[in-house]
């Protein structure tokens, strides 16, 4: 049976996790294929509620093997606080696999994030200064310390007497900042190596037996389209390589294209962004703190406030072409449910022109104005709806007026924030 992939149609927190967390049911494998710690997946099941930032969330299924991919980049404090707050909840990680090619943050990599987002000044990116760039940074320009390195003691030795001076150069010379000292660094890690270790395979090989079993494997996206580093808003995008698009997938796991058999798009029915970077649909004042406070839209991992947004058919149509996405994933239907009246931006006013291109410059963008189409809310809570055919009216004609503009069936729609508030439409698996 082939793959599966599951992406992030806007810029991230659309709810994949969740959307994960319900589809992975059918799923052998639930596999992690780029990004880091910068997202974060909320779940909320019999084992309470949970912030997982690199584990996938296949894993409160006892019988999913969960894999981090080769093109995540990990860093070892996070992944083995996160093992031992699941182990402390009762929920089993013998079945987390990680890459032995997997990029390390390095203590480096968050400091220069904090410190490089200063030196720009205003035009700071706003990241979630946990060093995903700098490693990705790193990653292309081999200075990078992998997870095969990092539990090897003597390889770690050879590799960081390379890479720590080659650092410290960058952290004292260009950054004014202290250096590091390698002891201090070689004994932390080689510490987090060994306890990591047992976790360490070749991660490609046991996806490609799993398919070739015939077994389902779920490959989960982070963040969305528009913070991909070819497709989105650059250079207000993150530094993930590979891409957080679907067809990054296949890289950052290990298998090809012809292996992989759809493409889930998860959209929330509002937009949300965190971060700096143009986004046209911004509701500001007290409509965006409406919205925010209705959506109760903080960020996972940095806790900031969410910037909200009326939906963005022009940027999720874009989305869902660029990922070839073969169904959509609608989510948080009921955080719309008292709104009398919803807009939805189907084109943007750009230099006394009407476009539905979305354009490939973050300053262009910052120029575009967003034409709404108004449609009638439906005042009524969903909440409780199990099926499509149980929604009132003005919510199927909103759901169905996303699905013409996207281009792509919705599947999926999901009205609350536990497993079993969903509508689904058409099975996807
Ligand atoms: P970085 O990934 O920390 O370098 O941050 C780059 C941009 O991506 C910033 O605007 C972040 O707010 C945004 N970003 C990174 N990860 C996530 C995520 O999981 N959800 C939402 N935004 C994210
Ligand atoms: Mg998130």
């Amino acid at each position: 049976m082939p793959a599966i992939i599951v992406v992030g149609g806007q810029w991230g927190d659309e709810g994949k996790g969740r959307v994960v967390d319900l589809i992975a049911r059918k799923a052998h494998v639930v596999a992690r294929y780029s990004a880091g710690n910068n997202a974060g997946h909320t779940v909320i099941n019999e084992f309470g509620e949970t912030r997982l930032h690199l584990v996938p969330a296949g894993i409160f299924y006892p019988d999913k093997v969960c894999v981090i991919g080769n093109g995540v980049v990990i860093d070892p404090k996070v992944l083995l606080e996160e093992i031992h707050e699941l182990r402390s909840r009762g929920v089993s990680v013998e079945r987390l696999h990680v890459s032995s090619r997997c990029h390390i943050i390095m203590p480096w990599h968050p400091i220069i994030d904090r410190l490089d987002e200063e030196l720009r000044g205003k035009a700071a990116i706003g990241t979630t200064a946990r060093g995903v760039g700098p490693c990705f940074a790193d990653k292309v320009a081999r200075a990078g310390i992998r997870m095969g390195d990092l539990i090897d003691p003597e390889a770690f030795r050879e590799r960081l007497s390379f890479v720590l001076p080659y650092k410290n150069a960058f952290l004292e010379k260009l950054y004014g900042a202290e250096p590091l000292s390698f002891e201090e660094v070689y004994s932390t890690y080689t510490e987090y190596g060994a306890e990591i270790a047992p976790f360490v395979t070749e991660t490609a090989e046991l996806v490609q037996d799993a398919l070739e079993r015939g077994e389902m494997v779920l490959l989960e996206g982070a963040q969305g389209g528009l913070l991909d580093l070819d497709a989105g808003t650059y250079e207000y995008v993150t530094s993930s390589v590979p891409s957080s698009l679907a067809a990054g997938a296949g890289i950052g796991i290990g298998i090809g294209p012809t292996q992989i058999s759809k493409v889930v798009g998860v959209c929330k029915v509002y937009q949300t962004r965190v971060g700096n970077g143009p986004m046209p649909t911004e509701l500001l004042g007290e409509e965006g703190d409406l919205l925010r406070e209705r959506g109760q839209e903080y960020g996972t991992t940095t806790g900031r406030p969410r910037r909200c947004g009326w939906f963005d058919a022009v940027a999720g149509r874009y989305i869902a072409r660029l990922n070839g996405m073969t169904s959509v994933a609608l989510t948080r239907l009921d955080i719309l449910d008292q709104y009398p009246i919803i807009k939805v931006c189907t084109a943007y006013r750009l230099d006394g022109t009407t476009t539905k291109i979305f354009p490939s410059s973050a300053r262009t963008l910052l120029r575009a104005e967003p034409i709404y189409e108004e449609l009638p809310g439906w005042q009524k809570d969903t909440r409780q709806v199990r099926a499509f055919e149980d929604l009132p009216a003005q919510a199927k004609s909103y759901v169905q007026r996303i699905q013409e503009l996207l281009g792509c069936p919705i599947d999926l729609v999901s009205v609350g924030p536990e497993r079993e508030h969903a509508i689904i439409i058409r099975p996807i698996i």
